[in-house]
């Protein structure tokens, strides 16, 4: 058999030449009595032509062809007469003139073109994902994903990591997310998790030996789905030994950086800035920034000190604050925009609102202008470098909302007018997190997790106020997308203890669910740390995709299902039977289809 080609490839050199191809049928077109196809394949199109009087039954098959359906052709390479050449298509010069068409599968009409003209409703595109899947944009994202994964394996083989595939039945790990569960038919009533991460197993391969670890590995989490968020996705999961911080971070820029030449053409280039969280909240009001623009936050309440302002006055007299950013051209945008979604955006944050105030050539315009006296105009004025044209946003109140608030609303802004240079990746460390924060219960809970280790200088804070108490965790965020987080881990078994008791486990609870670890720290335990990044993520953000939904090959929807399969599906009674399970009817469930989306363009 001859070595198949792909369409793409086909040109002036071939021509005079036989050969077999076969694609999909792209358009169909008769004209002057000779039918031509357009055969399609991932490398591109080539066009066939079928002349009746050559080629009888080729041209009775052909006739028959709709579009998408599969064909092989066998024929001559020509060139195509002077005129008829189209120089937008790689193969534009040369054409196949059929022998023989035989149809390898028939096709229903698609119910929407392969290709990338129009814009397709994403419940369609995910319910026919294997027609979405032949566009040139499906075809383009999961070979640069391809091609990233490969490149990290690559790099990280080169730099003497093993690769290593950790169960996916598990104990819960801690990430803080839901677990989706799988019950057990060999121990009834009782049940295995997905793994949220391969973090523990990861740990023990270091006590293992294995001293530089790293797998493609794919995590499951129960949560609300976003833009950027999928029940299962995959991490570049790295664990090593004998490391600092500065080990992993030269390791993990070299396997991205790698990685991303690969895939995207380009190296970021290395080393990244690294900023401590206290900084990054300090100055973007956010530990995620995008850095690619500026308007910084600034503290003015120093351009108020003995203001008439109510805003401000009793702000500072709650012991709050009063903070601003510069808005550079700001004053193009319509006041109805600025007391409409900025000041929603600002109180979504916790704040009571925003100030926007307008910098003219003449003055300052905007609500509260009046209200202040021309010197704490030009304080302000000075702080925060405001040019006429320019917009500055206010917030007063308590931190973290004045400073979450200024974070949305810098980010709304660079969207809003287009700061954020296209094509550009700014990647950064954020380094020295918070342990612990305070739950929407009021409880403490891990920043990452609880085997991260606690800054050696704030061990003592635990037992007092461990709310103060820094991490020896970092997060990699590149253009305001947070990409992976990890840390230096605990090894000592008592110190990994007092961790637990400060999020309030029992010694009871403690052995029950850690015991296994806690034991293997006891058998030697070297120094270790590591790091996962999202490579759903990366790749998204490599090829300038807004959703981690165009590079998964079959995701779900934002509501959690897949339109393709009907799946999540209803146990039927046997399988429940089987594992031990009885079904508790929620409130108002039908019988059938209950808890599942429909599909269609809310679905999504
Ligand atoms: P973390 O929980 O921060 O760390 O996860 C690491 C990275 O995984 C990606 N990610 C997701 N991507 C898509 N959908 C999701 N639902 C989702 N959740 C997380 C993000 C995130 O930054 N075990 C630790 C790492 C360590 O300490 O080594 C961990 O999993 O890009």
């Amino acid at each position: 058999m001859s070595e198949r080609r792909w369409l793409g490839t086909i040109g002036l050199p071939d021509v005079g030449g036989e050969l077999t191809v076969a694609g999909w049928v792209h358009h169909r077109r008769d004209h002057g009595g000779l039918t031509f196809l357009d055969l399609r394949d991932h490398t591109g199109l080539l066009q066939v032509v079928v002349n009746p009087a050559a080629a009888a039954e080729a041209h009775r098959v052909v006739q028959r062809c709709r579009l998408e359906f599969v064909v092989e052709v066998t024929g001559t390479v020509g060139r195509r007469p002077a005129g008829s050449e189209n120089p937008q298509l790689a193969t534009g010069s040369v054409e196949l003139a059929a022998r023989r068409v035989v149809v390898l599968s028939a096709a229903e009409p698609s119910p929407f073109a392969i290709d990338d003209e129009r814009a397709v409703d994403e419940a369609v595109r995910l319910q026919y994902r294997y027609l979405d899947l032949r566009r040139p944009r499906m075809q383009r994202n999961l070979r640069a994903r391809h091609r990233f994964v490969a490149g990290l394996r690559r790099s990280a083989d080169a730099l003497g990591f093993v690769e290593v595939e950790t169960p996916t039945l598990v104990p819960s790990t801690p990430e803080g997310a839901r677990d989706f569960l799988v019950p057990s038919r060999l121990r009834p009533g009782h049940v295995w998790a997905l793994p949220q991460s391969p973090q523990l197993y990861k740990q023990l391969c270091m006590v293992g030996g294995l001293d530089r670890y790293i797998q493609i590995a794919r995590c499951w989490r129960d949560e609300d789905l976003r833009a950027d968020r999928q029940f299962e996705f995959t991490q570049l999961d790295v664990e090593m030994a004998f490391v600092e911080e500065a080990d992993i971070f030269l390791a993990v820029e070299r396997m991205i950086a790698d990685a991303w030449e690969l895939a995207f053409g380009s190296r970021p280039p290395t080393p990244w800035p690294r900023l401590s969280w206290a900084d990054a909240v300090a100055r973007f009001g956010t530990d995620k920034p995008d850095t690619r623009f500026g308007a910084e936050l600034v503290t003015v309440q120093d351009a108020f000190p003995a203001t008439e302002l109510r805003l401000v006055r009793s702000a500072l007299a709650a012991g709050g604050t009063v903070r601003a950013i510069r808005v550079a051209g700001g004053a193009s945008i319509p006041r109805a925009e600025l007391e409409g979604p900025w000041q929603e955006l600002a109180r979504a944050h916790g704040a009571g609102g925003v100030a926007a105030l307008e910098r003219r050539a003449d003055g300052w315009q905007g609500p509260i202008a009046r209200s202040c006296s021309e010197p704490e105009l030009q304080r302000l004025g000075a702080m925060t470098g405001a040019r006429p044209g320019d917009l500055v946003c206010l917030v007063a109140g308590a931190e973290p909302a004045v400073g979450a608030a200024l974070g949305a609303l810098r980010t709304h802004a660079a969207r809003r007018l287009g700061w954020a240079p296209e094509g550009r990746f700014d990647f950064l460390w954020v380094t020295e997190f918070p342990m612990f924060e305070l739950g929407p219960d009021g409880g403490l809970q891990p920043l990452h997790h609880p085997f991260t280790q606690p800054h050696p200088d704030d061990w003592d804070h635990l037992g007092t106020d461990p709310t103060r108490v820094r991490s020896r965790a970092y997060d990699i965020v590149c253009n305001g997308v947070e990409i992976g987080s990890g840390s230096l881990r605990i090894t000592r078994p008592d110190q990994q203890a007092a961790v637990f008791r400060a999020l309030g486990l029992s010694d009871e609870e403690i052995e029950a669910r850690f015991g296994f670890l806690l034991s293997a720290f006891r058998h030697g335990a070297p120094p270790h740390g590591g790091f996962a990044a999202g490579i759903d993520r990366l790749v998204m953000l490599g090829l300038g995709e807004t959703s981690i939904r165009e590079v998964i090959a079959f995701p779900k929807t934002q509501t959690g299902h897949d339109p393709m399969t009907g799946a999540p599906s209803r146990a039927t009674p046997a399988q429940l039977a089987e594992v031990g399970l009885r079904l508790v009817e929620p409130p108002g469930a039908a019988r059938s289809g209950a808890g599942v989306p429909p599909a269609g363009p809310d679905g999504v």
